[in-house]
């Protein structure tokens, strides 16, 4: 019966995917709330590797609806590859797949502004993945956007798509000097991605709610993290959606007052893709070593990741914004053999201490971490399934974590597949 958020605590690429499909396991409903297919969930299951991108991870259980709500921005080609390489490996796409009507589609055009965006800004550039988020996100507010319920009005979509096509050719000709894009071949695209489409497309919120009403399980899964949230991560080195708690009720259309838990997923260290700020990057040999480990590549894009200490003011953040009940800490066993392990507590800047996470971004980029510093550990930790099993000192490393940021931990992830887990305390 509870509804459970899923949420990333840091920059993304937290491990949220490995929970959501732990979790899934005794959920009804999983659904994503927004992003696109900027988003990269990787699950293993019996050394078998799926990286998910739009469909929830829930998918990989056979019993669970998996629902894309009208928070995310669809590009449809990628979700049609994505459900086809699902069905290569034997994962059944049907009823199992809900699409929200209202979610808005990404249009050729927008991959284009995305990239012509980016190489405007220069060495200010965002570091996007160049999946036309930005620009999607853009036209949804700026009210022109095209949804995916429009692919099954097709006179309305060609009326749509017509005045957005004059529009970008004339941005694309005269600020760009690129050509421009014709809105014919892309109506027959589309079109076709709709009939494909058609039988997935449904208004998610009316089904949300009345599975929650009937007393089902439901997740609500976020994509990147808090720290990339528009309105409370790093402006403007951030996505163009709310990744926080918050958007989980305006992404899926289900009132705050029907939310039970909200999960805040935390790696066992930090890190980051993209440009802007990040105080705790290491930049020395321990950073490569971390990132090696941690096979710290980004599972969109293969960006390597920069990694960084435990940042516990990014973490406190977190808490806050998203009203956090409980987190679950990933990658411990990266950290084995440590031999010292350093936790960040405040930042100092110009005679400053700041223990709330600062607005100002060029404190940020450069504020000194005021480090903690604690032994590490020798024995691994891969796969240990119970707390009391964990070596002292790394026991040692998560309840200082706990104590700093105020909230227990209800999992610990202790290596790549499903059952290398530690359960604290179970969401449903
Ligand atoms: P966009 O979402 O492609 O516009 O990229 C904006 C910023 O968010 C860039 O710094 C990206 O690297 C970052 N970003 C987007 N999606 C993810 C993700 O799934 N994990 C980590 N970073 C992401």
């Amino acid at each position: 019966m509870p509804i459970v958020i899923v949420v990333g605590a840091q920059w993304g690429d937290e491990g949220k995917g490995k929970l959501v499909d732990v979790l899934t396991e005794r959920a009804d409903f999983v659904a994503r709330y927004q992003g696109g297919h900027n988003a990269g969930h990787t699950v293993v299951i019996k050394d078998e590797k799926f990286v998910l991108h739009l469909i929830p991870s829930g998918v990989l259980h056979k019993n669970t609806v998996c629902v894309i709500g009208n928070g995310v921005v669809v590009e449809p080609r990628a979700l049609l590859e994505e459900m086809e390489g699902l069905r290569r490996k034997g994962i059944g796409i049907s009823d199992n797949l809900r699409i929200s009507r209202s979610a808005h589609l990404i249009m050729p055009y927008h991959l284009a502004l995305d990239l012509a965006n980016e190489q405007a800004l220069g060495k200010k550039c965002i570091g996007t993945t160049g999946r036309g988020i930005g620009p999607t996100y853009i036209d949804k507010m700026a009210r022109c956007g095209i949804r995916v319920g429009d692919l099954l009005n097709p006179g309305l979509f060609r009326e749509k798509l017509a005045l957005n096509v004059k529009k970008i050719n004339l941005l694309m000709k005269n600020l760009y000097q690129s050509r421009g894009f014709s809105a014919g071949r892309i109506f027959d695209e589309y079109m076709e991605y709709g009939g494909k489409l058609r039988k997935h497309i449904a208004d998610t919120d009316v089904i949300l709610n009345e599975a929650a009403a009937a007393g089902k399980n439901i997740l609500l899964e976020g994509a990147q993290g808090t720290l990339l949230d528009i309105d409370h991560g790093t402006y403007p080195y951030v996505t163009s959606s709310n990744a926080v708690a918050g958007g989980a009720c305006t992404g899926v259309g289900m009132g705050p007052t029907r939310i039970s838990r909200v999960l805040g997923i935390v790696k066992a260290y930090t890190t980051r893709v993209g440009s802007g700020p990040f105080p705790t990057e290491i930049l020395d040999a321990v950073g490569e070593d971390i990132r090696a480990r941690g096979g710290e590549f980004g599972a969109t894009t293969g960006r390597p990741r920069r990694c960084g200490w435990l940042d516990t003011v990014v973490l406190r953040h977190a808490v806050m914004i998203n009203g956090l009940s409980g987190v679950a800490m990933t990658k411990l066993d990266i950290l084995d053999g440590l031999k010292k392990i350093k936790i960040c507590t405040a930042y100092k800047h110009g005679g400053k201490t700041y223990h709330h996470f600062p607005k100002d971004i060029e404190v940020l980029e450069k504020c000194t971490p005021v480090y903690e510093e604690m032994d590490g550990w020798t024995a691994s930790t891969l796969g240990i399934r119970q707390f009391s099993k964990l070596p002292l000192k790394a026991r040692a490393y998560i309840r200082r974590i706990e104590e700093l940021i105020g909230v227990r931990a209800d999992f610990i992830s202790t290596g790549r597949k499903r059952d290398e887990l530690i359960t604290i305390r179970k969401q449903f």
